[in-house]
């Protein structure tokens, strides 16, 4: 379905050409004064140069064209050679009413669907989730709805990190701690117990313990670096040990995703990239991109049009040790080969662009990948306390995830006022506003740019926070509830009628604006744009909810309209939540 603005620009299209101008300056765009008009053309001014003529002389001639066009209500030309436009209420309430006929609202399933993949989420196993991992999920799991939304084929893919020298350190320790199992026992020829020799609470005390043991002490990191290069090349124990962490972590790691409502298509690992490393090392060599520096092999990145240093992709180290990138390159190898997307976003931590930089530089040089892939970095930033630090406890320590959501689940228990629940739904129904508040207070910046977590505001009912949305969602709910207790049966074979309010039509502006919100979230990998969307239907919605009597409306074609307009915006704003990862409730 054409948006609103489409249809605009068809009719000044006809105008600009009947009239003798290029229809290229029939652009429409949202007024920059709403209090004057929704809809404005600048085109007059941008087409004054071409025809050498006064702005002012064309967009009259326009206006002159469309003044009894059924669609606008008023348009004119103001100086210097502006067109504002209002919209006909009649026209307005029927391009709300194709709204309500179609699942999507209007938003047309793209007719290209690509293969994507968005790498996100970014959890390694042995340690538990912390703060840092909440912005990837949150946005990469959007990220995700929003393309699928749009018709894409999209995989999600968590990526473990489980190849390093967190796992060498925790064998290591487990070895001091127990060094009569068999997994260190190299003679050793049976089969290995099935049940691992920690629980995920002991691992998680093994590897902070061990991690900040290696570091006062060199010669506990060389054998947990060593001991990670013999994992690598296959060490029969300690590949089952690796197994066992991997069991209890990511058992540990799908109950918080599944809690935070952000759900992979793949559980795939650092290590499942590794049979494509030594084809991909070879050809590399072979095709002459690959050479020795300093023992290392490594691929030359740098272009000439750098303006800062860009320095040679490390693929393997002069001990013939892989790296984080050679995972990265040869897990492009193994998505290639299982899907062939035509896109990649990998949803990291900005500080890691330019590392990205140089695995995407050395993919396409070395034609690991096929030129028209897109591999696309969405670097996000850090989420800073109110000190603008990044967030950390009290103590200073990283802040587990878990602990993080637990205490704004408890801040907003204390502010829900709706008492009547049962226990369970009392719990549910604070973990949806819970998420909400971090959520929304997450995805309403910008992904690239720093953010303050502010507790009391982003758990807040009122203002641009989650919990308001829902709040609005929970009224127009509840609503809908009172019109079927009342018996209330609308007619729906009557279409919405035009509007008789101003702010009847700035919910019906709002509700206009859903297509391309949703298209521009994808283009612009923003779900920001949606964020912004669902606050000013919800404003608009609320102050519309005020001024006007819906289930009570004497006048019944109005009180149907209206209640028709109320679902739709319901249904609108539920479907847009549900692109953020928010759930709402039925009361709060
Ligand atoms: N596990 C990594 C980390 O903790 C993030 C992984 C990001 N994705 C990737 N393909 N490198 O930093």
């Amino acid at each position: 379905m054409k948006n609103i603005i489409g249809l605009i620009q068809e009719e000044l299209s006809e105008a600009f050409k009947k009239a003798g101008y290029n229809e290229k300056y029939a652009k429409a765009t949202l007024s920059n004064r709403p209090d004057l008009c929704q809809y404005q053309c600048n085109g007059a001014l941008a087409a004054a140069k071409e025809y050498h003529k006064a702005p002012m002389q064309i967009a009259e001639d326009i206006v002159k064209i469309l003044k009894d066009s059924s669609s606008f209500k008023e348009i004119t030309a103001i100086k210097p050679g502006f067109i504002n436009i209002i919209l006909d209420d009649a026209f307005l309430a029927d391009f709300i009413n194709k709204m309500t006929t179609s699942e999507t609202f209007g938003c047309d399933k793209t007719d290209s669907p690509k293969t994507i993949v968005i790498d996100y989420g970014g959890a390694n196993v042995a340690k538990p989730l912390h703060v840092g991992h909440l912005r990837p999920a949150i946005i990469g799991e959007s990220i995700k709805r929003i393309a699928r939304y749009i018709g894409h084929n999209v995989i999600g893919d968590v990526h473990l990190g489980d190849w390093g020298l967190p796992i060498g350190l925790i064998i290591i320790e487990t070895k001091r701690r127990h060094p009569e199992l068999p997994y260190f026992n190299e003679s050793f020829e049976g089969e290995y117990p099935e049940e691992a020799p920690f629980t995920i609470s002991d691992l998680e005390e093994i590897y902070p313990y061990a991690s900040a043991y290696s570091k006062e002490h060199s010669e506990y990191k060389e054998e947990a670096q060593e001991a990670t290069a013999q994992l690598q090349s296959g060490r029969r124990g300690y590949l089952a040990l690796w197994q066992h962490i991997i069991n209890v972590s990511v058992k540990d790691l799908k109950r918080i995703y599944t809690k935070l409502n952000v759900e992979f298509d793949l559980w795939k690992k650092e290590s499942d990239a590794q049979p494509y490393i030594p084809n991909m090392v070879r050809d590399m060599k072979e095709g002459g991109y690959a050479h020795i520096d300093d023992g290392a092999l490594v691929v030359d990145v740098k272009e000439d049009t750098d303006t800062k240093e860009i320095p040679p992709c490390m693929i393997l180290k002069s001990n013939g040790a892989t790296l984080y990138n050679t995972t990265d390159l040869a897990t492009i190898v193994e998505r290639r080969k299982l899907f062939n997307p035509s896109r990649i976003i990998y949803v990291v931590d900005k500080r890691q662009s330019l590392y990205f930089e140089q695995v995407f530089r050395c993919a396409k040089k070395t034609k690991i990948i096929d030129a028209d892939t897109d591999l696309i970095f969405l670097g996000f930033g850090t989420m800073n306390g109110k000190d603008g630090k990044p967030f950390k406890t009290r103590d200073g320590g990283v802040l587990r995830l878990e602990v993080l959501l637990k205490d704004v689940e408890e801040q907003v228990l204390s502010k829900m006022t709706e008492r009547d629940m049962d226990k369970n739904e009392i719990s549910e129904t604070a973990l949806k506003i819970a998420l909400a508040a971090i959520k929304y207070g997450d995805l309403s910046n910008q992904a690239s740019k720093d953010y303050i977590f502010d507790m009391e505001r982003f758990i807040s009912f009122e203002g641009n926070t989650g919990p308001y949305i829902l709040y609005t969602i929970v009224r127009i709910k509840s609503l809908l509830a009172k019109v079927q207790k009342e018996g209330i049966i609308i007619n729906e074979d009557m279409p919405i009628t035009p509007s008789c309010s101003q702010t009847e039509t700035d919910v019906m502006l709002s509700l206009c604006k859903w297509q391309e919100t949703v298209n521009a979230a994808y283009e612009e990998l923003a779900p920001h744009k949606i964020c912004q969307f669902v606050y000013e239907l919800s404003d608009a919605f609320n102050k519309f909810y005020h001024e006007n009597r819906i289930v009570n409306n004497e006048d019944v074609k109005r009180r149907d309209s209206y209640i028709k307009l109320s679902r739709l915006v319901g249904d609108v704003l539920e479907t847009a939540v549900r692109l953020l990862g928010l759930e709402a409730p039925e009361r709060m």
